[in-house]
């Protein structure tokens, strides 16, 4: 299982050691003024390019919520690009690979791991002060960004920031060498609970080293990114408008939180009836498997279910440690469709004085799953026990068989109904 991948606290230490590191930290360093965007054939011109307001870029995703408990991405990288995949996460921005610096800590990965370009970022470009806790940080070596970025699941990673090259495909068939900041993680550390064996994250939040925000500022695409997480498995992400916005139903993104894509204040609705606890924030997080609830909406939730569940042939199962609450049937479940029927839908009524502007709604199958052993466990758990204090974190699970897009350039979150199975092509994306 794997928790919140939100950006929690952000400290910086400067580990690396240019002498203990000479191999590659030593000598030719930092070539600028490079071109960066390099068209990947002689023949591409750059007016054959790229219209900013109509290019997108998808991806399709391979993963699921239980059990594999996440998605990938897989993106081309290095000169010659090599393939990664990439764990999704909208809860943080900095993409990164674990790298051969060498590598002090990393984790086993599904491909040789990233070899550093030389190509390095200073300390005081604005990507590297993104990356740092306060404004006035130290550059013990002013030709490198050394940065730690600390995961709510107590995920974290040392690294440098450098530049290389991603191979990227466009929605209108032009294929682009894109020059862009990324982090070589030499060192991940990690409990065996937030462990997962793949090559890297993709982060996809609103800061500036973020993947989109750096396509934004060459101009590439509009500054929005959006998924779609198929509860069959897999799905898609897109960068730009790839998406139908006459099905999106929208909500400001909270001004108030810079870091994350949140929005509130909301009121819980419970099987179609507000419940009277309100004021909550909800953080849109992929790097969550699951969706946690803040304690006294977790203490709502549990008190509904059970009072629901109640003269139904559903009794709790505390046996199976899948996930906190499991109940088991007469015969082991095969498929959530068996056991809807006993649930109703929650929902997040988003509020604008007083009135509900926007609802997101969670059906069971966005909440819900059949463990192995064929019990159905409640995939809605409680924040406060993982430090999310006050925070709703809405993770993997409640954001399935929905188009979810991010506009930053609007300041605003939507969602939409979708089936994430169908993979946009350049000719079915509307603007
Ligand atoms: C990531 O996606 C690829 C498909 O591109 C898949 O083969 C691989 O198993 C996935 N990796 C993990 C760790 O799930
Ligand atoms: C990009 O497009 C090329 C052909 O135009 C294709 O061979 C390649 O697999 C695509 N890459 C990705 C990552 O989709
Ligand atoms: C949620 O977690 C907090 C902190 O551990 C705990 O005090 C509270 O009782 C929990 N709520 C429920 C309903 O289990």
């Amino acid at each position: 299982m794997k928790m919140g991948k939100v950006v929690m606290v952000v400290a910086v230490m400067v580990l690396f050691n240019m002498s203990s590191c000479s191999a590659w930290f030593g000598g030719n360093k930092h070539k600028s003024g490079r071109n960066s965007i390099l068209p990947s054939e002689a023949t591409s011109s750059r007016s054959r390019l790229l219209n900013p307001a109509g290019s997108s870029i998808v991806l399709p995703l391979y993963g699921n919520v239980y059990p594999v408990g996440f998605y990938n991405v897989t993106l081309n990288i290095g000169q010659p690009a090599r393939p990664y995949f990439l764990d999704v996460d909208t809860g943080s921005d900095l993409t990164w690979l674990q790298c051969d610096a060498p590598c002090t800590h990393c984790s086993e990965t599904p491909h040789p791991l990233y070899r550093p370009s030389n190509d390095f970022v200073p300390c005081r470009d604005p990507l590297c002060a993104s990356l740092q806790p306060t404004e006035d940080y130290n550059c013990e070596h002013p030709d490198q960004c050394d940065y730690e970025i600390n995961y709510a699941d107590q995920y974290s990673t040392f690294g440098v920031l450098l530049n290389d090259v991603y191979l990227l495909n466009f929605t209108n068939g032009v294929q682009l060498k894109v020059r862009m900041a990324l982090g070589c993680g030499y060192d991940q550390v990690f409990s065996p609970s937030s462990y997962h064996p793949l090559d890297g994250l993709l982060g996809l939040g609103r800061g500036k080293a973020s993947l989109i925000s750096q396509l934004n500022s060459q101009g590439l695409v509009r500054n929005v990114i959006g998924h779609c997480l198929s509860a069959q498995g897999g799905g898609y992400i897109f960068f730009g408008n790839a998406y139908d916005s006459a099905r999106v139903t929208w909500t400001p993104i909270s001004s108030v939180d810079s870091k994350h894509y949140s929005a509130g204040p909301a009121e819980l609705v419970f099987g179609g009836r507000k419940t009277g606890v309100g004021s909550l924030t909800a953080v849109f997080d992929t790097g969550s498997s699951y969706t946690y609830f803040n304690s006294h909406a977790y203490q709502a939730l549990l008190s509904w279910l059970k009072k629901e569940l109640s003269g139904k042939p559903l009794k709790v199962a505390p046996d199976d440690q899948t996930l906190p609450l499991c109940w088991h049937g007469k015969r082991p479940f095969t498929s959530l469709r068996e056991v809807r029927k006993y649930f109703k839908p929650v929902a997040l009524g988003f509020t604008n004085g007083g009135r509900t502007k926007a609802q997101f709604e969670i059906l069971p199958e966005a909440y819900l799953i059949i463990s192995n052993l064929g019990n159905v466990c409640l995939g809605i758990l409680n924040g406060s026990e993982v430090g999310l204090e006050e925070l709703n974190l809405i993770g993997d699970i409640s954001m399935q068989d929905k188009v979810m897009v991010f506009e930053n350039e609007k300041q605003l979150i939507g969602w939409g109904p979708a089936d994430c199975s169908r993979i946009p092509k350049s000719g079915d994306v509307s603007i």
